[in-house]
């Protein structure tokens, strides 16, 4: 039997300011695998289309999306960090695609139904085919590992069904694509109101950007929603509280979590207190890559080189894959 070769496919949608919840879901494990796999990152532009049709900021997105990545650790010459469309192959493999998806079941995906509730006068095709795009993204590297924060879940299993439905149909092409993460459970990082998840483009004051100045990082904090505290020892925690405590664990040391765990139990909680140094512990995560973000971001000539050799690269492995698809589809006429 031959040995599953693991292959990495992730991208982000150039919609607006890349947060935490972005990078716990998603970046932290890009920068750990591209020292395992073979890596093809991606900023999904065309994606981005689907929502917002006004391109007069994409530029500037799509280079601070590249900037932040690489801040955050991603090395260029290690994997392909490539920009969707320049990788024209992913739309010939998002049109076959097409043609294996049911309008029914597209209708049905959380993320298509969340958008025609938020914006019900462009509820376009392109919105309704987003997850084929996605499909067509992981499969022209023949990846089987996702790296997604929790979000993406139905879209992965839907890619796994496309997967399955080409490879009965044209032959055995494809691999299964896999959400990862390297803890047991995919993702969410909540945010600070108790309503939802961080995001780009909603809830921006209950969300912390990696572009947030130190101010406005303790500022965010100090307003997350708590209440007046535990009345009994030992008291389960509300969600928001339990938020409050998730996002600790992903930036302060052990024994200051184990401080105010305590603090919890014996209903002796100070939540002032707990906000502040939760905004000291998040500063200190924050500002170095706020730092280094800008200074990628300045650098245009650098950015063009990175897109240029992530092209290249993804755009090798993507046309192999095409060769795969037209042979098996029966498309090679000369
Ligand atoms: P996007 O741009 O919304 O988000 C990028 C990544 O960040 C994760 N994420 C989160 N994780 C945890 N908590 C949160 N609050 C949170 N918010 C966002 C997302 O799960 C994602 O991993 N459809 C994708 C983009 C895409 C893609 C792909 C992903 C296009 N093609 C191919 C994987 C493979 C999206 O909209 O991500």
């Amino acid at each position: 039997m031959s040995e599953v070769k693991n292959i990495v496919m992730s991208g982000i949608r150039p919609t607006g300011y890349l947060h935490l919840g972005n990078y716990f879901g998603a970046m932290r494990n890009y920068v750990r695998m591209q020292e395992e796999y073979p890596c093809f990152f991606m900023v999904a532009d065309l994606h981005s289309l689907t929502t917002h049709p006004d391109t007069r900021t994409l530029k500037e997105s799509v280079h601070r999306v590249l900037a932040e990545n690489i801040a955050c650790g991603l090395d260029p010459e290690k994997v392909a960090f490539y920009c969707q469309s320049h990788v024209p192959e992913t739309s010939e493999l998002y049109l076959y695609f097409n043609m294996l998806a049911y309008k029914g079941e597209l209708e049905k995906t959380t993320t298509f139904k969340d958008k025609v509730r938020l914006q019900p006068d462009n509820v376009n095709a392109g919105l309704l085919t987003y997850p084929v795009l996605q499909t067509a993204d992981i499969l022209l590297h023949r990846a089987n590992l996702v790296p997604v924060g929790k979000d993406q879940e139905q879209h992965l299993e839907m890619a796994r069904n496309f997967a399955q439905r080409f490879n009965h149909r044209y032959g055995p092409v494809f691999p299964e694509p896999q959400a990862f993460n390297y803890g047991q459970e995919l993702v969410k990082v909540p945010s600070l109101d108790g309503a939802g998840k961080m995001s780009k483009s909603e809830n921006q004051n209950a969300t912390l950007y990696l572009a947030d100045d130190d101010d406005l990082i303790r500022k965010k904090l100090m307003k997350a929603k708590t209440d007046a505290g535990p009345t009994a020892p030992n008291q389960p925690k509300p969600d928001y509280i339990e938020n409050l405590f998730a996002l600790m664990k992903l930036v302060s040391a052990p024994d200051t979590i184990a401080h105010f765990e305590q603090a919890y139990q014996g209903c002796t909680i100070r939540y002032g207190d707990m906000k502040k140094q939760l905004g000291e512990d998040m500063v200190r995560f924050i500002t170095p890559i706020r730092e280094k973000a800008a200074a990628i971001h300045s650098d245009e000539d650098y950015l063009r080189r990175v897109m240029q050799l992530g092209a290249d690269k993804a755009r090798s492995s993507a046309l192999e894959t095409m060769t795969l698809v037209r042979s098996a589809m029966g498309l090679n006429y000369y």
